[in-house]
């Protein structure tokens, strides 16, 4: 592989903070680089220029380096949530991999944790949870970067990071500066925020706050978790254990050994319907109302009362079972949302079953649903 170096050293030494010299980055671009790698699903082609940013002086030269090559930018994280297209991006992919050390502070109940966007995202749910702090602990075991858990605010086992989230420190590209952003700044709603609406691209996130809380009790909401721990109270650090487990058992485990963990997650968003198609739905489906899987929705922009669907049900009934295999992709065996990467994929292969998927949903259910990895090909616009 051809690869070059760019050295952005006189760039870095005319930026003056507060009367010091920033120390120096050196910043390496290289050419061509397969993207598939990067991805937990393994699909797609490569990217024209790729740059490891491992500090906030070296994505400020990534940056720069964008804007004067006319490049778009795209940040990619820990790649768990992920679709490369075929043909690859043409622009520079920043893997963002700024690390360090956490840091904890406060006293008493509240306690702060600043993580930077590098750090493993279960390394930090272990350290809370370890020290005994709840606020995250069902979400553990979810594979990816720290940095990357805002912009879709994941969620899991009844908690979001939106929850937890007291700030973002983030390089905004409009205004090309560093900025910390309030909780209520990061617009939060299911899987979405303000960085990958409004459009994404704008904010490069560096490092995330939480606001977690000592002695406790960890959060039991989800059925499935209540009823491994009937009337205890555990340690959050028993919640981690036990989500890991749940999340090992349905093949959302990131492991290189597990064929079933070849995937993005869930590949399509739970879909919101009015509650008054439940009948219909459950109809078509040949099964009582009572069977359809679903949870009320609190969405403060409508109406009529709404209900949250489970895609993996919609997914299973339109004739798409655990175990689905279609050429080199397929569904996992453990669960009906997971598209997974049988062995040598490409994204035409993962395009095709998601078509298939989606009209059959459609036609069955008149339902839409919804991609939830964010994909990364010729046509994604990088308005800035
Ligand atoms: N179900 C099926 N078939 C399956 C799996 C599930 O019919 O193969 C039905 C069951 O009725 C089940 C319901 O779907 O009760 C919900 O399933 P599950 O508890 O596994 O959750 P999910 O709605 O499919 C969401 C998140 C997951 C998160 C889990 C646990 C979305 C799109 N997905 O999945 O997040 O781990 O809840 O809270 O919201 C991800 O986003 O990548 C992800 C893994």
């Amino acid at each position: 592989m051809k690869l070059r170096h760019y050295e952005l050293i006189a760039w870095g030494q005319r930026h003056i903070v507060w009367g010091t010299l920033r120390p120096v980055a050196t910043l390496q671009v290289q050419e061509q680089v397969a993207l598939a790698p990067f991805t937990t699903l393994g699909v797609g082609g490569s990217a024209r220029f790729f740059a490891r940013v491992a500090s906030e002086n070296e994505l400020e030269e990534a940056v720069a380096f964008a804007t004067k090559h006319s490049l778009p930018l795209f940040a990619l994280g820990g790649g768990s949530n992920l679709v490369i297209r075929d043909e690859g991006f043409h622009g520079l992919v920043l893997h963002l991999a700024i690390g360090g050390e956490m840091q904890m502070s406060g006293a008493g109940d509240g306690i702060r944790y600043d993580v930077p966007a590098g750090v493993s995202w279960d390394d930090f749910v272990l350290s809370a949870c370890e020290h005994g702090l709840t606020g995250v602990e069902c979400l553990a075991g979810i594979p990816g970067l720290t940095g990357g858990t805002p912009v879709q605010n994941v969620g899991a086992y009844g908690q979001e990071v939106s929850q937890t989230i007291g700030s973002v420190r983030v390089y905004d590209r409009v205004v090309r500066a560093f900025l910390v952003l309030t909780n209520e700044q990061c617009c939060f709603a299911y899987r979405t925020s303000c960085f990958n609406t409004q459009p994404s691209g704008r904010y490069l996130v560096t490092q995330v706050s939480f606001d977690l809380k000592a002695g406790a009790s960890a959060a039991l909401r989800y059925p499935e978790l209540k009823s491994r721990f009937l009337d205890s109270t555990p340690l959050p650090l028993e919640v981690y254990h036990v989500v890991r487990e749940i999340r090992r058992a349905k093949g959302m485990l990131f492991s290189a050994s597990d064929p079933d963990s070849r995937s993005a997650g869930s590949f399509f968003k739970n879909p919101f319907v009015p509650a008054s198609r439940l009948g219909e739905i459950a109809e078509e489906a040949a099964v009582a109302p009572a069977s359809v899987p679903h949870w009320p929705a609190a969405l403060e922009d409508r109406s009529a009362p709404h209900v949250k669907l489970a895609a993996a049900w919609l997914v299973q009934m339109a004739g798409f079972p655990k175990g689905f295999s279609d050429g080199a992709v397929g569904i996992s065996s453990r669960h009906s949302l997971a598209l997974v990467n049988r062995g040598g994929a490409h994204f035409s292969d993962v395009a095709r079953l998601r078509d298939r998927i989606r009209e059959e949903v459609y036609a069955r259910f008149s339902i839409r649903l919804e991609q939830e990895p964010v994909e990364l090909g010729p046509e994604t616009r990088d308005p800035f």
